[in-house]
């Protein structure tokens, strides 16, 4: 859990920063280029393997696997019915695998929202032009947009 509430707090400050010095197309930019960088860099410092994964990608590299994929379920099924939603924790062969859900706020529809409410078209635009398979939009607040997959040595 802390080194995913780490790499988010990475993420989101990097984010916030590019958004408010050039704006939110601009920023896109910055997620295309940063985002995997950023997380690697903390996948070093904590010796373990950090992913951001997803049902619906932006990026490919994100698309979830098999497991994964179980594990979104089972948190939009918890989300749907206010439950509470845990970390899943899983052991094999002294590695742990842990996941745990990454939902939307009012921010991330500005990249993530149904096109031409909260994502402007020139937004999208630019997501287009870097990602022309992009999945990643349709969200609205308070959703599963995708899981933190995360492998260490026990
Ligand atoms: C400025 C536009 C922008 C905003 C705002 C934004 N994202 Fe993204 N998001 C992207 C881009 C671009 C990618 C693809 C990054 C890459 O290539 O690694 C992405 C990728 C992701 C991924 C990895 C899975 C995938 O689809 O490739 C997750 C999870 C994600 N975003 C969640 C969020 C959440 C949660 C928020 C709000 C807290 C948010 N995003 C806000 C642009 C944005």
């Amino acid at each position: 859990m802390k080194y995913a509430l780490y790499t988010k707090s990475q993420l989101g400050k990097n984010l916030m920063g590019a958004i408010q010095s050039k704006g939110v197309e601009n920023a896109v930019t910055f997620c295309n280029v940063q985002a995997i960088p950023i997380t690697d860099s903390l996948s070093t410092e904590f010796n373990a393997r950090i992913k951001r994964v997803s049902n619906k990608p932006r990026n490919s590299n994100n698309r979830a696997n098999k497991v994964e994929l179980a594990h979104v379920a089972t948190f939009k099924t918890q989300l749907m019915n206010k439950e509470e939603m845990k970390p899943i924790v899983e052991e094999e062969g002294g590695r742990v695998n842990f996941y745990f859900p990454i939902t939307t706020n009012a921010m991330c529809l500005q990249c993530h929202e149904t096109l031409e409410q909260e994502l402007k078209l020139s937004t999208y635009d630019k997501i287009k032009a870097l990602y022309p398979e992009d999945e990643a939009i349709g969200y609205d607040e308070n959703q599963i947009r995708g899981i933190w997959s995360i492998e260490f040595d026990k």
